[in-house]
């Protein structure tokens, strides 16, 4: 076996999924280094099978055993890459942990990535779905992501362009057997404006003393809000927002929000944003709880696992809620975690 990365058969994935769902993957490799995907992918006991790109296991609900190969990427490493002043580029590897980065950068004072704070997951994982939080996205700050195409069979570098970002999406996630994402790109700045529009943020602000916000403070008050406001993986199991919000057209918006007084709704550039917590929490299921499948009573969007629940059961209980919003409010809302 190569030394840069590690094969098991029959692996648990129970302490690798954030809703600490009981699974296990045919195969599971842990690699150290990028230069190791072309060797492990031409071996027998994985070519051909389904992979999944494993970072922390957080925006994925596992139904069932996965009859495939599981990559967790563990390579590290922070870099500055160039330093024109005011702009510096980042490069940063697949396994470091993603608010490691954006604690990194705040420390070198660089700004970008502190509405971004205390998303859990890996590097490698936060283009897939272009993390977004608190008014920002992922593909702001991003200039390329590297990846091994298991097309081509190659290493390749993917400019912001070809990433096909948007919210919540991104070739990587359109694609998935094909993109095994090592390391990421970013461009930063030394004093870039902040972004302290997204509801809550000034008045986070305002609540610790800040007049003068720097992103550090930033940084803070979306810790601040996020430890209020959303469940901790750590203490109970979840992926975050369960469904995405959905985009609809002004006229469909202004439809709902006639007959659905309170029904919040953002600018999107297709449209409008609906708030799907508040979809869900209006149909009745925030704090609701069967068995050890639930919806957080912190935030609706959230589901729960009370522990022992199974795959199966969070999704059931998915199912059912999406059915009720689709009868409701004729809109039928998509999960944002993959679900396997
Ligand atoms: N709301 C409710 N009930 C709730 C929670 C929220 O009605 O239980 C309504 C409120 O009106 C609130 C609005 O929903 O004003 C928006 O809530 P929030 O600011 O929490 O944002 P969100 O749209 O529900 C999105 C992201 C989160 C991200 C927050 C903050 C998605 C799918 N989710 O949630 O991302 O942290 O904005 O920027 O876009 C994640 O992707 O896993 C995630 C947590």
């Amino acid at each position: 076996m190569s030394s840069l990365y590690t094969l098991i058969d029959n692996a648990p994935l129970d302490r690798r999924n954030t809703f600490r769902v009981s699974a296990r993957a045919a195969w599971l490799a842990e690699v150290r280094a990028p230069a190791a995907l072309s060797e492990l992918l031409a071996k027998p006991e994985t070519r051909g099978r389904p992979v999944l790109v494993l970072g922390e296991g957080s925006n994925v609900l596992f139904t069932r055993e996965f009859d495939g190969l599981v990559v967790a990427m563990t390579n590290r490493g922070i870099e500055v890459l160039a330093d024109e002043g005011e702009t510096v580029h980042v490069h940063a590897a697949a396994g470091e942990d993603w608010h490691g980065l954006v604690r990194w950068s705040l420390a070198q004072g660089l700004c970008g990535l502190e509405n971004l704070s205390l998303i859990p997951g890996t590097v490698g994982a936060a283009p897939i779905q272009n993390i977004g939080a608190y008014g920002a996205e992922l593909a702001e700050t991003l200039t390329a992501v590297e990846a091994f195409d298991r097309q081509a069979h190659a290493q390749v570098r993917l400019n912001r362009e070809q990433c096909g970002f948007s919210y919540r999406q991104s070739l990587f996630k359109q694609q998935p057997d094909r993109w095994i994402i090592t390391a990421v790109e970013l461009r930063l700045q030394r004093s870039a404006p902040l972004k302290l529009d997204y509801a809550g943020v000034r008045e986070e602000l305002t609540a610790m003393n800040v007049t003068q916000p720097t992103a550090k403070g930033v940084s803070e008050a979306v810790c601040r809000l996020r430890r209020r406001k959303l469940p901790d993986p750590a203490v109970i199991g979840n992926a975050g927002s369960f469904f995405k919000n959905p985009i609809v057209t002004s006229d469909e918006a202004a439809r709902l929000q006639r007959e659905h007084r309170g029904l919040p709704s953002f600018n999107a550039p297709d449209g409008k944003k609906l708030s799907a917590a508040w979809l869900i929490e209006s149909c009745g299921w925030k704090g609701f709880r069967e068995g050890g499948a639930g919806v957080s009573d912190k935030h609706a969007l959230v589901l729960v696992n009370h522990g022992h629940a199974t795959g199966a059961q969070i999704w059931a209980l998915a199912q059912r809620i999406r059915d009720s919003v689709q009868e409701r409010f004729d809109i039928r809302l998509e999960p944002e975690p993959r679900i396997l």
